[in-house]
């Protein structure tokens, strides 16, 4: 089990005081804290083998290059990756989906295919779908919630299994969300895959975003052919994300950006494209982040995801039972906390959820209140919005103790029983 009262210490950010308050920061699904050492890397990186990467021979360049593909094989080792020929580095997750949408889907889809997403999506793995589908004339199918009562937020996968079967020649591409930003949902990913892989030749795309952190990860199990994630959720610097792509697609795909770096042979009027991963990353790269999120990869990796995953589920514990507590308030979570990632949305009767993050803002709690770039969810679940706390390593008991005194005090104010 991991301790979060010593996991605190590594993060210069969380012994910070504004007005006398200590900092609570519970919106690690937006984004997370960073401990020391990714801190350091970044100054190290930039003290001492500040250079260009894959250009120049001398020292510093070569220290430089070596770090960077150094963290390579870190994010290839941490999601079981075949080969570092399958990790390409992006800006983000949004970045990694767009990257298959305009170049895998460009060649695959076609007038009258099906593109899958699911209710859950966060609208980075939702707008680009819709684009492609535009764009090709193909069709967008969105796999709905359950109506069960038993299984609120969860996915309806009678209703996947039965489209499935009945479209599978038509089905292309399955783009699904591992971890609901929102609703904390994880969604079976390995059952759908082995779903659509008995059915059909379609593709799998699995939006990491909010998964990376909380969740042992390893890609060939799960059997996915795109897995895209973003460094700065998982305790590394912002400006890095990851694609994965099994090789044969990534050979058989062309280049997202043409420039340097990314050609093999240049002539005046045409030319050829480097090697894998390489061929998938033009022009000067985000080097310094790069470096830094190896700290992160083994910041987790020292923690060990399933102690992560077991720390997230006592805290999702621990938080469900004060908020069922509390009157007028409603959980738009799953009933059953092994379904889920510590992220958990709120909504309270008569008052908003921008005010409740401003109440929790006046007792230096910080939460995200809105839609949570998921409009369509929103809908899905009937609410404009909602209020959302979410948790990394670093959150402890305390913390939820102190949002619970805040959601008192939003309730004293707007005078709610
Ligand atoms: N996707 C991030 C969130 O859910 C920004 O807050």
């Amino acid at each position: 089990m991991i301790d979060p009262h010593l996991i605190k210490k590594d993060f210069p950010i969380l012994s910070r005081m504004i007005e006398n308050k200590p900092l609570v920061y519970l919106d690690s699904a937006s984004t997370s804290q960073k401990p020391q050492s990714v801190i350091d890397a970044i100054t190290r990186y930039y003290s001492n083998s500040n250079a260009n990467i894959h250009r120049a021979i001398y020292t510093i360049a070569q220290e430089a290059d070596d770090a960077y593909e150094a963290t390579r094989e870190s994010v290839r080792a941490f999601i079981n990756a075949s080969s570092t020929e399958e990790i390409i580095f992006t800006r983000n997750t949004t970045e990694g989906i767009n990257l298959v949408a305009y170049t895998w889907a460009e060649q695959n889809i076609h007038e009258g295919d099906i593109v899958i997403v699911s209710a859950l999506e966060h609208h980075s793995n939702l707008i680009p779908w819709q684009q492609v589908a535009i764009k090709k004339n193909a069709r967008l199918a969105v796999i709905p919630l359950s109506r069960d009562p038993e299984t609120p937020y969860l996915l309806d996968m009678e209703w996947f299994k039965k489209y499935l079967i009945e479209n599978s020649t038509s089905i292309k591409l399955i783009a699904i969300t591992h971890a609901s930003n929102v609703t904390g949902t994880i969604n079976p990913i390995k059952e759908i895959a082995s779903l659509v892989h008995a059915h059909s030749s379609a593709k799998i795309l699995i939006d990491g975003a909010q998964s990376t952190a909380h969740l042992p990860i390893d890609v060939q199990d799960l059997d996915c052919d795109f897995f895209a994630f973003s460094s700065h959720k998982m305790l590394g610097p912002t400006g890095v994300g990851v694609l994965y792509a099994k090789k044969q697609l990534l050979e058989a795909m062309p280049p997202f950006l043409f420039g340097g770096d990314m050609i093999r042979e240049v002539h005046q009027r045409d030319a050829t494209w480097n090697d894998l991963p390489w061929k998938f990353e033009a022009g000067t790269q985000n080097i310094a982040d790069v470096i830094a999120f190896k700290e992160a990869i083994t910041y987790l990796t020292n923690l060990g995801m399933e102690n992560v995953r077991q720390h997230d589920q006592k805290l999702i514990a621990y938080a469900r039972a004060k908020l069922e507590s509390i009157k007028n308030l409603k959980l738009h979570i799953p009933k059953n906390n092994m379904d889920m990632t510590g992220v958990i949305s709120f909504a309270m009767n008569g008052i908003h959820p921008h005010d409740i993050a401003e109440i929790f803002n006046s007792e230096n709690v910080c939460i995200r209140g809105g839609n949570h770039c998921a409009k369509p969810l929103m809908e899905s679940i009937s609410v404009p919005a909602t209020a959302r706390i979410s948790f990394s390593v670093y959150n402890t008991e305390e913390d939820i103790d102190i949002a619970i005194e805040a959601i008192i005090k939003a309730k004293k104010i707007f005078n709610i029983s």
